[in-house]
Parts: C-alpha cells; structure tokens; sequence
C-alpha cells in the first residue's frame, strides 16, 4: 500500500490529540498542528507545526505529501466568544481549503457538530443529515457556516467528508460530561450524603471518543462516504437521571430528585472543595462549570438523530454500555488524578 499521510488540525485538543495516536497505529505518517506549541506527549515520529489557521500565514506547506486531512481545529462556547468562534471555525476552515493543492487530498474529513441543527425550530425526528438546519445558538451557527465553506470546496473538486458528533465524553475529555463527573467527585469529597437533581428528567446524547475516532477512520476509507455528512451518536439517549445515577453510584452517593432545579451546594462552596481538592493533588484538567450538572440541563427538541447513513456504511458501535464506559472514564480520570 502506498504511504499514507494524514495532516491533523486542532492536534492539541481532546479529539485531536486522540486522533493523532489512531493515526499512527493505522500506518499513517502524520502531521499535526495546533496554535500552541508542540505538546510534550506527542510521539516523536509525528511531526508538528504551531500555526494559527485563521491569521494570514501561508498553508500550503502543511499539505506537503498529506493525503488525508483531518479538520478538527475549531472553537466553542466553552472556551471561545462569537468573534472568536467565527475565526476559529469559519475562517481558519475558509484558509485552510483554499490551500489545499488541486487533485492531492484523497479524503478530508471535517469535524462539525449536531448543533447545526438548532434547538428552536423543530425538526421532523431523528433528525436526518439531508434536513435544512436552524441553528440557533452561535456555536451551531458558526459551525453549520463552517460546513457551508467545506460543501462549496466540496463543489470544487475536493473529497470531504463531513461528522457531526453529539457530546462526545471518554478519557481526556475535559468539558461537558467531564464536568459533571467533576461535579459528584466534588460532593463525595465534601462527604456529603447524596447528590440532588432536577426532578425532571432531560434526555441526553453522548457518543465514546473511540467510537468517534473509529468513525473518523472509516469514513477516511469507505468510498462511499464521500460528498456526505453524517450524525454521530451512540442511539442510546438516556435521561439527565440515569446519567446521575451512574455517576452518583462510582461514588457510593445516592442521587435525590429535587423539585428546586438549583438544589445542591452553591458556586462558592463547590469552588472551595475544589480548590481543596487541588491542595490534595488533583490537577485542574477538567471544566468546574459554575452552574452544577450544566451539561445535563438543556432540553433539546431535536435531540434524537438518525444514523441511518452511517450504518448503511457498515459501521458498528463499541460503546453501547453506557455504565461500563462512563466507569472505566471515571477510573481514567481517578489514575490520572483528574479527580481525587
Ligand atoms: N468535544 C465535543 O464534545 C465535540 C462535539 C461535537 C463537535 N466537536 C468538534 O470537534 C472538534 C474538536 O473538538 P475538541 O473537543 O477536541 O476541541 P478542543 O479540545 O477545544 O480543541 C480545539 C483545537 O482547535 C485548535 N484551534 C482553535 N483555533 C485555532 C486556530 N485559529 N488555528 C489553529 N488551530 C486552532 C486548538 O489549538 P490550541 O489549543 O493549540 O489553541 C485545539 O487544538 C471541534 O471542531 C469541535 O467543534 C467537538
């Protein structure tokens, strides 16, 4: 077979670093980029380059010998303002097309989100890959604008491919279900006796980042998956309540359903217990979110997606035992002291 070579963007992030390391374990040569320097884990074979997609340097180097390219870089509202989500997505992507060299790239995969779809405007369910989008938060905007600069390169000629995964959780995972894990570890170290939660219950959507990163590969080979986009989720949707009681049950806790959505210890009390936590060795990887179980509390109309596409590519997911794999996540992050 003849060499393969992967260009990785967003290299430095959770999805991207992880990727990285598939890459190489599939006989891919890779080049990865972030804007930070190169981080101290990545292997030596990998080569790396820190650069700023979006600002005006010249791109076309990254392409050098690359024949798949792995477009992850990209900003959320967790880390990134409206400005700055539409440079780190749109126009960095916008940049990063354009310097592809004519008739080179045999699959670029573009890493987008289900949040194009919009929370506001329902949507016939599951919500098929070839519906109108509505988003309606700016992350979901600047990403569906995003797919937009990826479908008209799509036109010129380039092989993409388009994921667009729910909230993805697994080890080194830092945001979203990470934050909640940190959550109940906060309320077990604080010793106390259960773990309240809205009484009613949200349903949820996750997919395992080595279910994603097997998708991510598969689609960089299944010819037929070129010129489409395609929903990543795990199809289990459990709700806001079976998810607290798996996390409450790794720490012994018990969860209690309360009426007052904001039941529970306070901002300042929870950020006191982790800032003890930190003084006893845990390093401060994860998100504390200000608001308790943020991730778990937005209702989503269009929640439910099809993976119909996906499937009929003949693809399987691994990580349909949702208790087994939130477990050895929580054991990952305990070994890593990510939580105490
Ligand atoms: N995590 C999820 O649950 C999830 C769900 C759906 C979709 N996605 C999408 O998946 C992709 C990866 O997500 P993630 O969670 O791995 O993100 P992440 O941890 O926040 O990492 C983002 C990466 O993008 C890089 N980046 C940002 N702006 C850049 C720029 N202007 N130029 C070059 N690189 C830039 C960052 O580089 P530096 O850190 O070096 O600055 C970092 O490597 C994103 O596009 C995201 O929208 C993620």
């Amino acid at each position: 077979m003849a060499t393969r070579s992967a260009l990785v963007t967003g290299a430095t992030g959770f999805i991207g670093g992880r990727l990285v390391s598939s890459l190489g374990n599939q006989g891919f040569s890779v080049r990865a980029c972030g804007r930070r320097p190169r981080p101290h884990d990545l292997p030596q074979d990998v080569e790396y380059e820190a650069v700023d997609l979006a600002g005006g340097d010249d791109l076309a180097p990254l392409y050098d010998g690359v024949t798949h390219v792995f477009h992850l870089a990209g900003a959320s509202s967790s880390n990134a303002d409206e400005a700055e989500m539409e440079r780190a997505n749109v126009q960095a992507t916008r940049n990063l097309v354009r310097a592809a060299p004519p008739g080179q790239v045999e699959r670029f995969v573009h890493m987008s989100s289900t949040s194009i779809y919009g929370e506001e405007e329902q949507l016939p369910l599951p919500v098929r890959e070839d519906v109108g989008p509505h988003p309606s938060r700016t992350y979901g905007k600047a990403k569906w604008r995003t797919e937009q600069v990826v479908q008209e390169a799509t036109r010129a000629g380039l092989p993409t491919v388009v994921l667009r995964p729910v909230s993805v959780y697994g080890p080194g995972n830092v945001k979203l279900l990470a934050s909640a894990i940190l959550d109940v570890a906060i309320e077990a170290f604080a010793k106390l006796r259960t773990v309240p939660v809205p009484a009613k219950p949200i349903e949820q959507r996750l997919v395992h980042i080595d279910d994603l990163l097997a998708v991510t590969l598969h689609v960089a080979e299944a010819d037929e998956a070129v010129g489409k986009a395609f929903n990543v989720v795990d199809g289990l949707y459990p709700s806001s309540h079976d998810i607290a009681r798996i996390l409450a049950g790794h720490f012994d806790l018990e969860v209690e359903l309360a009426d007052d959505p904001e039941a529970g210890p306070s901002h300042e009390e929870r950020q006191r217990w982790h800032g003890e936590m930190v003084e006893q060795g845990m390093k401060q990887d994860i998100f504390l979110t200000k608001e308790r179980f943020r991730f778990m509390r937005k209702t989503n109309r269009n929640n439910r997606v099809s993976i119909d596409a996906l499937l009929a590519t003949g693809f399987h997911f691994e990580h349909t035992d949702l208790e087994a794999s939130i477990g050895s996540t929580i054991t990952w992050y305990r070994d890593h002291r990510w939580i105490l």
